[in-house]
């Protein structure tokens, strides 16, 4: 499928979105006369709500859609509107359709619209059958010779959201994949390949240390979590520098990368533990930002770290209670061995601020059921002690529809990660505040970085979707980070 901008085009259906505004009735109106239909019937019938959707037939074969947008549609509505729009309808779509954003006004508005539109187009596309062998042949319109013009007023404006969109898309379909990949299909090495491939493609560095490397590196904790697995670990490191910008802001992102989480020892119940293999969302969200900022020449110096293991049983596999050492020298008694997301970001964090001393430091993982208890499915925790940076980031979540929601970070929560024997433990052993003991945990390793801020999005990374019954890969966190660095 193609997407281009074009002020007309002569296509087999025309989309066209509306918005709940005054102006309705005359826009239904004139769309009547246009259509050859009862003006009233329309006005009755389509009262532009979202998620409405409207099929209208021409005498000549061809079909508009009414498509309903509420009031006051954000980004993320655009997004989720015509994601379901396009998932919904694309076998009926014929091969050539148009978009007509004509209507809209505002310049932001516009831009929101084209980007979320575009994101939305390609996202209902998805597929999750990735492994179906009978798989029928795809609708015409996701095909190679389908097209999309999307009509607009102002072609110079568009241009450079549909870019952006089209840039944003790709990587995060990439991404939806690798989270949807299951556990035998994905390896630490896996990551690791994505990442190769990504860099010289896009032109940024990527380093791999492998188990050896890692040994060398003193990076204990990311080793001990790998004990109990066949494959071994990797630890990713990426790292974009823009072309030209004169002392560009230094940004590090370590993103957890846990390909699949049986819990250890401490094993988990087998009910959802197949959900485990989405367990590297953190790695998804750092890979994918560091490509997209690639692919956009974004003026940002960006490092990106990934640690990278499954977490499996085996006669060799840490045990609670067991003294683990760290990269940091820190040693940390496992009390639970389900807690390894910590753990292994302990070593990335460590290791990025030793190394790299970034200006702004982010770190994205599946850390605890604790954060979905809190905050649902609908938005990830925030947990930052830099008021400037959690209101930057919560901007961003609002624009984007990649909601944030902060969380503290109050010293009285390390009383419950204090150990008897080691520096710390990695579980209070109680069933409070998880999330936020997670992150005082982490805050340990950041060697109390003062713009550092941690993002816990078990509950966003991985979720329901129109795409199918058990829950699948959202590339929850690009969008975000991307608006952010923009900013
Ligand atoms: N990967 C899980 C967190 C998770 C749970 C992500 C559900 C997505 C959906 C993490 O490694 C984990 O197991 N956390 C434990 C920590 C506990 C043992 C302290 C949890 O939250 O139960
Ligand atoms: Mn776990
Ligand atoms: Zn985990």
């Amino acid at each position: 499928m193609t997407i281009t901008l074009s002020p007309t085009a002569d296509a087999d259906a025309t989309i066209i979105p509306l918005l709940q505004i005054d102006d309705l009735a005359n826009q239904l109106t004139r769309l009547a006369t246009t259509l050859a239909i009862p003006a009233a019937t329309l006005q009755a019938d389509f009262k532009a709500d979202p998620k409405e959707v409207l099929p209208i037939y021409q005498t000549d074969g061809r079909k508009t859609y009414l498509l309903g947008m509420g009031k006051a549609p954000q980004a993320n509505d655009w997004f989720r509107g015509f994601r379901r729009f396009f998932f919904d309808q694309k076998t009926r779509l014929p091969r050539h359709v148009a978009v007509d954003l004509r209507a809209i006004g505002e310049t932001q508005d516009v831009v929101s619209a084209i980007e979320g539109a575009v994101l939305g187009i390609r996202g209902g596309g998805y597929d999750l059958k990735l492994y179906q062998t009978d798989k029928p042949k795809g609708p015409a319109i996701y095909g190679s010779e389908g097209r999309v013009s999307l009509l607009v007023t102002d072609e110079s404006l568009a241009t450079e959201a549909l870019n952006r969109a089209e840039a944003i898309a790709q990587t995060q379909r990439e991404m939806i994949d690798l989270m949807n990949a299951p556990g035998n299909y994905k390896t630490p090495q896996t990551l690791a390949d994505w990442a190769i491939q990504s860099g010289r493609k896009h032109g940024y560095s990527v380093r791999v240390l492998n188990k050896a490397q890692i040994e060398a590196e003193g990076l204990l904790a990311l080793l001990s979590v790998n004990r109990g697995s066949d494959h071994e670990p990797t630890f990713i490191i990426c790292e974009y520098v823009p072309a030209g910008v004169e002392n560009p802001k230094k940004v590090g992102l370590v993103g957890k990368g846990i390909t699949f989480d049986t819990g250890g020892i401490s094993i988990k119940p087998s009910a959802s533990m197949h959900l485990m293999k989405s367990d590297m969302g953190g790695a998804a969200a750092v890979l994918g930002t560091l490509e997209v900022a690639a692919k956009l020449q974004l003026p940002v110096h960006l490092i990106g770290i990934v640690p990278s293991t499954e977490n499996m049983v085996d006669g060799s596999a840490t045990k609670p209670g067991d003294v683990i050492g760290s990269y940091l020298g820190k040693t940390i008694e496992v009390i639970d061995t389900d807690a390894e997301g910590r753990i292994v970001l302990a070593d990335g964090l460590g290791y990025m601020v030793r190394n790299y001393q970034p200006d702004v430091l982010i770190d994205l993982a599946t850390l605890t059921g604790s954060v979905i208890a809190t905050l649902g499915y609908h938005a990830a925790g925030l947990f930052t002690n830099n008021d400037e940076l959690a209101t930057q980031l919560t901007r961003a979540a609002d624009q984007t529809g990649e909601r944030l929601w902060r969380l503290p970070l109050w010293d009285v929560y390390a009383e419950d990660i204090k150990s008897d024997v080691a520096d710390l433990k990695n579980f209070s052993g109680k069933p409070l505040a998880g999330a936020i003991t997670a992150g005082k945990f982490l805050e340990v390793f950041t060697e109390n970085h003062p713009a550092w801020a941690h993002l816990d999005i078990a509950g966003t990374a991985f979720g329901e979707t129109e795409f199918g019954s058990q829950k699948n890969g959202t590339g929850f966190g690009i969008r975000l980070l991307i608006d952010w660095l923009r900013k």
